[in-house]
């Protein structure tokens, strides 16, 4: 069956089942790898992407449910939050293996869009599903609240 998706600015049609997992429509079908796959249970937050703007677990969100919303995933985002991490991250050196780190820069976008001056327990709360085997935490935590001052200070 035929799928029209709205990712990353434009539409796409899928060939595959409705209950099929965004994320592997996301990786196999329009090969953006940059979204991971990690548990495939909605546990791990590797394959976060962003629908209508709020970051969500693309492994356990059937295509067809993904078909009516604005889709968003690490390629495409491109907005002060994304940009002030970015930076952040690079200036904190916070990625270790890098696997997990697109899914957390989704997350982290989504506590700086809800809380532009962001308290620990926000951080804890927006990122708790994010799980990293290499236990960046300390460093993302760190590149949040800088990423939060660039913005403030429009550095970025
Ligand atoms: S792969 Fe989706 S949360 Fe782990
Ligand atoms: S940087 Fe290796 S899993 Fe997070």
């Amino acid at each position: 069956m035929a799928i029209t998706l709205n990712i990353n600015g434009t539409k796409k049609s899928v060939d595959v089942p409705a209950d099929t997992p965004l994320l592997w429509v996301i990786r196999d079908e329009l090969k953006l790898t940059g979204t991971k796959f990690g548990c495939g249970m909605a546990q791990c937050g590797a394959c976060t992407v962003h629908l209508n703007g709020a970051p969500q677990r693309s492994c356990v969100m059937p295509v067809g449910a993904a078909a009516s919303m604005s889709i968003t995933t690490i390629e495409a985002v491109d907005d002060q939050y994304s940009q002030a991490l970015q930076a952040a991250w690079e200036e904190l050196d916070v990625p270790q293996c890098g696997y997990c780190q697109s899914g957390q820069i989704m997350s982290a976008i989504g506590v700086l869009k809800n809380h532009p001056n962001p308290t620990d327990q926000n951080i804890d709360n927006g990122m708790s599903g994010n799980i990293c085997r290499c236990a960046s935490y300390g460093n993302i935590r760190k590149a949040i609240l800088l990423a939060a001052s660039k913005i403030k200070t429009t550095e970025v």
